[in-house]
């Protein structure tokens, strides 16, 4: 059965070819249409996009009573398959303890502990958790397993709802490799990539990703970074990063040389670090974790900076134990708006149609595209980050 969608007050298509005829910035880049109708084919494809005064017939029809109907967000970074609980290590954050990775063991040790149900259970349940708030399409790292057999286990769990799968075995140094960390790297880049991709590149895992960070004592250096990132292209994979989450250093620069698909945090950036991610513009995303910030209490990236530079900025959540367990996208574009100096449209654009790129898919609202929507209660999108912390926009089942 086709479905025509009407009283869409305001469709976002993120569709360059209907970025004509706006004279607000926002509406041109964001691509809107008001007024607007779609059809929905029986296999779940956008048939048709337009003015409602002009929809096609369909099988069945829905009115939306006048809402704001947008591109389901992606959320392009996250490490949802962990089990255990670290809400009295963000409570000791708040009183003054700063982050430095070291919780990242406790999170593995409940992770390792956890049955393959209980484990399943605990991601299938922030996936419909994401859902309920607008997004339609998630990537999943591993990195709480850190041995071979708990890093595959990571990895099927997360396949089990998503292609968009990384493998972030070097996440940190697990604690009975803190005394050689080479031999770490040797296992990351061995026996465990080796074992992600033996059924086929990307049967298990699309990407490979670092927790590139100097200032961490658990973390990888760049050189390290290098090996992992350099091993895991040459077995197929595409490359993610983990870049200037705590301080300067490497990450940023390496990612793009390497001709990363993100690099994500960039949370201190000096000015060649920006020039080479404008400079690689088209290939390498800078993804902010605006969650992050907040549930660290770190200073806010330049947003705007980078936009200006001509940097691609994504938005995502990072929803993990240790430095944002929020997985709401709404809640990363109001901070984003709020705190670092995106307009709405850019930061909806960020969430959508850049962090999509960064994760090879197309997030346009055009014919022939899949049908992942999500609805406002509101008749536009700059309510997302408006009504913080409202609970107004879901996915759109169809
Ligand atoms: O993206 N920085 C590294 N990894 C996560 C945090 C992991 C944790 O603390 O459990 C991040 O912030
Ligand atoms: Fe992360």
């Amino acid at each position: 059965m086709s479905l025509l969608l009407t009283g869409i007050a305001e469709l976002t298509t993120n569709d360059p070819e209907r970025r004509d005829g706006h004279t607000d910035p926002g509406d041109a880049l964001l691509g809107i249409v008001r007024d607007a109708a779609l059809v929905v084919s029986a296999a779940g494809e956008v048939e048709w996009v337009g003015p409602a005064a002009k929809a096609p017939a369909a099988d069945d029809r829905r009115d939306l009573g006048g809402r704001a109907v947008i591109p389901g967000f992606v959320d392009s970074h996250t490490h949802l398959v962990f089990a255990g609980d670290r809400s009295a290590e963000f409570a000791a954050r708040m009183t003054g303890t700063p982050y430095d990775g070291g919780g990242i063991a406790v999170s593995v040790a409940a992770t390792r502990a956890a049955s393959d149900d209980d484990l399943r259970a605990l991601v299938a349940s922030r996936v419909a958790e994401m859902r309920a708030q607008g997004t339609t399409t998630v990537e999943i790292k591993s990195g709480y397993g850190l041995t071979l057999d708990d890093e595959l286990r990571s990895l099927r769990v997360a396949r089990e709802l998503t292609p968009h799968t990384t493998f972030l075995g070097a996440h940190v140094v697990p604690g009975e490799y803190a005394t050689r960390r080479a031999a770490y790297v040797d296992l990351v880049t061995g026996p465990m990539l080796d074992a992600v991709v033996a059924d086929g590149p990307t049967a298990l895992a699309e990407s490979i990703d670092v927790f590139c960070e100097p200032h961490s004592a658990h973390a990888f250096d760049g050189d390290e970074a290098r090996t992992v990132l350099e091993a895991g292209r040459a077995a197929g994979l595409s490359l993610r990063v983990h870049g200037n989450q705590l301080g300067h250093g490497p990450g940023v620069r390496l990612a793009c040389e390497l001709g990363a698909r993100s690099v994500d945090h960039c949370t201190f950036l000096d000015d060649a670090d920006v020039e080479a991610l404008a400079a690689a513009r088209g290939t390498t995303v800078a993804t902010l974790l605006p969650g992050v910030e907040f549930s660290t209490r770190s200073p806010y990236p330049d947003a705007r900076a980078l936009i200006d530079a001509g940097v691609d900025v994504a938005l995502a959540s990072d929803c993990n134990p240790g430095t944002c367990y929020s997985s709401s996208i709404p809640f990363a574009i109001a901070l984003a708006v709020r705190e670092m100096g995106m307009t709405p449209a850019e930061a909806l654009h960020a969430a959508t149609a850049v962090s999509a790129r960064s994760l090879g898919l197309d997030r346009r609202v055009a014919p022939g595209q899949p049908a992942e929507l999500a609805v406002i209660d509101a008749p536009s999108h700059l309510h997302l980050a408006y009504r913080a912390g409202v609970p107004i926009v879901r996915a759109l089942d169809v």
